[in-house]
């Protein structure tokens, strides 16, 4: 959460850093503020978007060779300008900006106002400029003042400080919270993310936990805590800033369902054998621990938590080993005994999610090998994990996640192939059509964009929608519960997914003239079933939507979304396109902020 950026360099530093917070606006949106270094420091801070910092700064003339900025999701105190970062010291000499929460401020701040220290906001952060003030009347090195202030703190920082009597440079510090510096010619940049760096360089270098950088133009120079240097060279970043442009869509949300058919094509590529119909995946685990396997467990957030359920209904469809997929905020914390020859799946769009992450510690601490799926090359949950496949969907920005979600998805399907082909041979009649349905997928999903006009002319009928039921057998019930998220997320509709088998044992209750339900019917085996289903909510006056494949029978339902056939296995991937633009055009019905929706933020970095 929270997004910081910094600059050092020649180039006008106030247009730098807002362009580098409104790249990195997803990360949270309540307030946001400035600082540049020159003669003085010149700050700036308001409530709200970052259009309105913009704006209370547009006619302001500050020079300056350094600045930082930050973008904030509360946490501690208020959305309000004193409580936005950036937090000043006694001195009004020394600026700094955070991403994290300190757990031990109370302590802090108790200390340091005992000491004489005057607080201005309710933040937790408030305590780090004081303490690096304490530990600079003993210290005449900004650095070496804030390896010592970092000693103190319990809890995630991501960190960047300048000081008046330090011109031209930045300190920036790291322990669970992301950092990324960007090495320019004459000038770096620091940022939470890479698609703020993008516009400038593509030459990057991580910051890792408990490290420490100094940034000037010319050098960037890391440390441990103990103020050790660490040689780190740059790596060269395969994302460009078109990717972080609308590209003519009114909102990134929009462009992103839209890129899906060659998100599929693209991060497919190179995993598929036609000659021998399977699927190779070089950077996951190897034939002999996949052929001994007893167990899979699997751990994301949110709507990769999601992929991960589809994970499991494959992989157990395809192969038969018994797969859990839990929450990452459940799994770290649960007493629970695990298999012996297990493989843990770790599934993040940013490999920085809190508490995935602490859930794949957990999984490498009981001693389970661990394979990420993650869309960002350099992110926590790569480099900590023991094999990575790389989703391909490119930088996601809207907070709602879409690409990202159908590029796990195809991930996952690979693996289950993949693992089928260790443990079976790849003679299996199934798994060779799957291998050749997957390579129709980018065309069948471009297919479904058909649909777009009938699913915009749906969100106008029901523009005044305030609960809605997605219901589902199988694999339909992950995309129900996927499509769910997405419709609550951004149109702030109330909706349940529910397994449709479930219905008679509550929620028929809720079930009265008028209520508005989609059932997913793609799961061949299983129509049937959804059919009673469908008289079930029919019989109680509901107005029904129904998803289903082309080669699939009629259904008398109140509206009816038709997807290309495909196999039941992927019906996943192009089921859930039509759900995320009825989300999309019911949120934009609405008036709602669709890339930024309320009170969410895209990468949650803490717990
Ligand atoms: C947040 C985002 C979701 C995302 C989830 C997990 O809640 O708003 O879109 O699915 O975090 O994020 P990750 O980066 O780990 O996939």
């Amino acid at each position: 959460m929270c997004g910081i950026v910094g600059y050092v360099g020649a180039r006008p530093v106030l247009s730098i850093l807002l362009d580098g917070l409104k790249k990195l606006e997803y990360r949270g949106y309540d307030s946001a503020g400035i600082v540049v270094l020159g003669r003085d420091l010149s700050l700036f801070k308001k409530q709200g978007k970052i259009s309105l910092l913009e704006s209370q700064i547009s006619h302001s003339q500050v020079d300056g060779h350094a600045g930082i900025g930050h973008t904030r999701w509360a946490t501690h105190g208020v959305p309000n300008d004193i409580n936005a970062h950036p937090h000043l010291d006694c001195t009004g000499k020394l600026a700094v900006v955070h991403n994290g929460i300190i757990e031990n401020y109370m302590e802090l701040k108790t200390a340091l106002i005992q000491k004489g220290h005057v607080f201005k906001s309710d933040t937790d952060t408030e305590v780090i400029p004081h303490l690096i003030e304490e530990e600079l009347l003993n210290k005449d090195d900004l650095l070496k003042a804030v390896l010592g202030s970092i000693s103190l703190l319990r809890g995630s920082f991501a960190l960047a400080i300048i000081h008046k009597d330090f011109p031209e440079k930045i300190v920036c510090a790291r322990r669970e919270s992301p950092l990324v510096l960007g090495i320019g010619n004459g000038e770096n940049f620091l940022a939470s993310d890479i698609p703020a760096l993008l516009p400038y360089t593509k030459k990057i270098i991580v910051l890792d936990n408990d490290e420490v950088a100094l940034i000037e133009k010319t050098t960037v120079s890391i440390f441990d805590v103990q103020g050790k240097r660490i040689h780190r060279s740059p790596q060269t970043v395969d994302w460009d800033a078109r990717m972080i442009e609308k590209g003519g869509f009114e909102h990134f949300m929009l462009k992103e369902i839209h890129e899906q058919p060659n998100v599929i094509k693209d991060t497919m590529e190179g995993h598929l054998d036609l000659a021998y119909n399977k699927v190779l995946l070089p950077e996951g685990p190897e034939d002999s621990l996949l052929q001994h396997l007893e167990a899979i467990y699997i751990t994301a957030c949110g709507t990769a938590y999601h992929a991960g359920l589809y994970g499991k209904y494959l992989i157990e469809a395809l192969t038969g080993v018994p797969t859990e997929v839990e929450i990452g905020s459940e799994f770290r914390y649960r007493e629970r005994m695990f298999k012996d020859k297990s493989l843990g799946i770790v599934i993040s769009q940013s490999g920085e999610t809190a508490d995935t992450l602490a859930a794949m510690r957990r999984m490498k601490a009981e001693g389970i090998p661990v394979f990420a799926i993650t869309n960002v090359a350099s992110s926590s949950v790569a480099r900590e994990s023991d094999w990575v496949f790389h989703t391909k969907a490119g930088p996601e920005v809207a907070v709602a996640s879409t690409k990202a979600y159908t590029a796990q998805l195809l991930s996952l399907a690979l693996f289950a192939l993949r693992l089928k082909g260790a443990r079976e041979g790849s003679e299996d009649l199934r798994a060779k059509a799957l291998v050749q349905e997957l390579q129709r997928l980018p065309i069948l999903a471009e297919t479904t964009f058909n649909l777009e006009g009938k699913i915009q002319a749906y969100a106008n009928r029901l523009r005044y929608l305030t609960d809605y039921f997605m219901l589902g057998r199988g694999l339909d019930y992950v995309t129900a519960m996927e499509g769910a998220l997405k419709l609550k997320e951004i149109s702030y509709v109330h909706c349940e997914a529910y397994p449709a088998g479930e219905l008679k044992h509550g929620p028929l209750a809720l079930i009265t003239s008028g209520k508005q339900v989609c059932l997913l019917a793609t799961q061949r085996q299983l129509l049937p079933k959804i059919h009673s289903n469908l008289k079930e909510v029919k019989a109680r006056g509901a107005e029904v939507l129904i998803l289903r494949f082309s080669d699939s029978e009629e259904m008398e339902a109140d509206e009816t979304f038709i997807l290309p056939a495909t196999s039941d296995y992927l019906s996943p991937l192009l089921a859930i396109i039509p759900l995320q633009l009825f989300a999309y055009y019911m949120a934009k019905e609405k008036g709602c902020d669709i890339d930024q929706p309320r009170n969410l933020a895209k990468s949650v970095t803490v717990e």
